[in-house]
């Protein structure tokens, strides 16, 4: 199997990992933002139309959650338009979308991890323009796969895990979250998980349309990290993995503390679990455990830890 596939997004988390994930798959092209402006519907035309993929992964996003509260123009642009612009080539030219979403589509309130039938409310900008993108790409009638993620990190990018061994470097003391319940999501596991499924509907479409290999299996997938815990809970388990690299860290205490202790400009969701059922049965694919995903990306930090 050998298909073009247009990368977006691949100076971040995820976009790294899958550049790596999708290389056995076929020719990738990974435009960088300097030639490929998400902000510009005319740029994005006209690359898709050129690069003629069979695949378009798009991981890229407006992440900036707290600054989307005061730039929502550019966060609707790359977040909800450039989705649309994507969906509308994928289906002129019959290519199938992977897209990229998130916890923030809800409103937290529930107490139980939140399945793909659940409706979204979403509490501030950030989530309000990824799910407007969700909308716009299931109104493309492109093929297509959204994984909804949550609190994702890994070894490249800024996340809160490598913010966290930087301030234990630098600090005695620390404050986290300790009421935001969810799960950290690896970047590389959501890597995987795309070339898996790829791999799984270019199997069922035996070269044909893809419109036939992905009848029955389009929509919303929530892919996320297995297990649960809260801010403060991941940093615990990221400063005691640290401490057997290094025990002389300077972090002594991680005091838990409350949002309201914490304000931000952007609400957070109180309950960001999100279940991961629908992806097993689907597609026989099971997010790793975050402790089990957190050992993995400590012990490749470790070398490197000292440059974070
Ligand atoms: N990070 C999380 O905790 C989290 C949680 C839930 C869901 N998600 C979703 O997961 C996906 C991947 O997130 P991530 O953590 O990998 O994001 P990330 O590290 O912030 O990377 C975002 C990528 O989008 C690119 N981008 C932003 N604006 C662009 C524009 N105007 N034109 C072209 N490219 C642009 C960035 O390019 P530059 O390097 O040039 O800025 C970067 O490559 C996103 O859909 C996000 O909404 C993330």
């Amino acid at each position: 199997m050998s298909h073009r596939i247009l990368l977006t997004g691949v100076t971040g988390q995820v976009g790294g990992e899958l550049l790596r994930s999708l290389a056995s798959l076929g020719e990738v092209i990974a435009p960088a933002r300097g030639e490929l402006d998400l902000t510009d519907a005319a740029s994005i035309r006209q690359l898709v139309r050129e690069v003629q993929p069979r695949w378009i992964v798009n991981p890229a996003a407006y992440t900036a959650v707290d600054k989307a509260e005061s730039e929502p123009e550019l966060a609707y642009a790359i977040n909800t338009e450039a989705v649309r612009v994507l969906g509308k080539e994928a289906d002129r030219i019959g290519a199938g979308v992977i897209h990229f979403s998130t916890d923030y589509v809800f409103d937290g309130e529930i107490d139980t991890p939140y399945h793909e039938f659940h409706p979204t409310r979403p509490i501030g900008v950030y989530g309000a323009s990824k799910l407007a993108g969700e909308e716009a790409l299931a109104n493309s009638r492109a093929p297509h796969l959204i994984f909804r993620t949550s609190w994702v990190y890994g070894t490249t990018g800024k996340n809160f895990l490598k913010t966290i061994l930087k301030i234990a470097r630098e600090k005695d003391r620390l404050r986290v979250v300790a009421d935001q319940h969810g799960a950290p999501t690896w970047s590389r596991d959501l890597g995987r998980l795309t070339a898996h499924v790829i791999r799984i509907i270019e199997k069922q479409s035996a070269d044909s349309n893809l419109y036939i290999g992905m009848s029955g299996v389009s929509g919303i997938y929530h892919a996320a990290g297995a297990g649960e815990t809260t801010w403060h809970g991941f940093a615990v388990a990221a400063i005691e993995h640290a401490r057997e690299f290094d025990p002389s860290l300077k972090l002594a205490e991680v005091d838990a503390i409350s949002t309201s202790e914490y304000p931000t400009p952007a609400r957070r969701p109180a309950n960001s679990r999100l279940s991961c059922d629908k992806l097993a049965a689907t597609f026989g694919w099971r997010m790793m455990d975050w402790h089990d995903s957190l050992r993995e990306v400590m012990a490749e930090l470790e070398p490197t830890r000292r440059e974070l």
